[in-house]
């Protein structure tokens, strides 16, 4: 695995590999890398000629500075893992190196109505530092393809919605969420939960699967409140939103449009870890 720190070395290097027409898959990540990563790399990796991974801890996303503080970093396991899945360039740089022009210089969109709903609504600032990042490293790369997880289905949606109002030549592949045998979903931030925390987790997507079962016979407010009781009756659990929204822009449903893609979506604090994840129940 080649390792670049530079962006304009990484991007040298790549204009050489994209002349001579190979495809650049590319799976940006903040590390402290799991098995979801990995079954994206993996994905990267069979449908591309080189897999291109970025670690990159993007301060502007994060609205609250507690929260940048105690993410997870694991460089050496990072590297071992990408390493094991046959990843071929990991791109790792600095702040400065990515935000070269001050952490004000950037891309933006007018993200509409993704804004003003769930995780916009509850992290303020967050997708424009996301799409701010996303932007930058698509400028750096300039994949063919990008890969992102689906336990960010909100992210994913923001990432569309940017690679198409911002003209780039990138196809965005979602990648399903990849699940602890509990049913927890794979992510950093499970690395800050202690094994009690773990098991009570579990509790998130239990309600998540008595939202689907249940959502159609008695109803969103009547499912969504059971849920919604289920979780805080399972301390250190408190959820901060679980809605149903429609998959295609995130918005609130109504029961009798039988037609639409329906999703469950929960942000939950388990102590002081935040966790998200979704769920489709249509
Ligand atoms: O999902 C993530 O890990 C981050 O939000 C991303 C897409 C790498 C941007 O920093």
């Amino acid at each position: 695995m080649l390792i670049f720190t530079k962006a304009l070395e990484i991007a040298d290097f790549l204009a050489i590999q994209r002349n001579s027409a190979l495809k650049l898959g590319f799976v940006p990540t903040m590390g402290a890398l799991h098995n979801g990563h990995i079954a994206l790399v993996e994905k990267a990796k069979r449908e591309n000629d080189l897999v291109i991974v970025s670690i990159f801890v993007n301060p502007t996303q994060f609205n609250n500075p507690e929260d940048l503080k105690n993410y997870p970093k694991t460089p050496e396991a990072d590297h071992k893992m990408l390493d094991a899945a046959g990843t071929d360039i990991l791109f790792q740089p600095t702040v400065d190196e990515v935000y070269n022009h001050g952490l004000k210089e950037g891309k933006e969109i007018d993200l509409g109505k993704l804004e003003r709903v769930m995780e916009g609504a509850h992290r303020p600032g967050h997708f424009k530092g996301v799409v701010q990042v996303v932007a930058r490293l698509f400028d750096i790369v300039r994949p063919d393809r990008a890969y992102f997880g689906e336990k960010d289905f909100q992210q994913l949606a923001v990432i569309r919605k940017m690679t198409s109002d911002l003209n780039y030549n990138i196809e965005i592949i979602g990648c399903e969420t990849i699940r602890e045998k509990s049913g927890l979903a794979m992510s950093s931030r499970n690395l800050r939960l202690s094994e009690e925390e773990r098991k009570i987790a579990t509790q998130i997507y239990k309600a998540m699967e008595y939202v689907r079962d249940n959502w159609k016979t008695l109803g969103q407010q009547e499912a969504l409140k059971n849920a919604i009781e289920r979780i805080n009756s399972h301390p250190p659990l408190k959820v901060e939103y679980l809605e149903i929204a429609d998959a295609k822009d995130l918005q609130p449903i109504v029961l009798s449009d039988k037609k639409v893609n329906a999703r469950v979506f929960a942000a939950v604090f388990c102590g002081g870890v935040r966790l998200i994840d979704n769920l489709d129940i249509s």
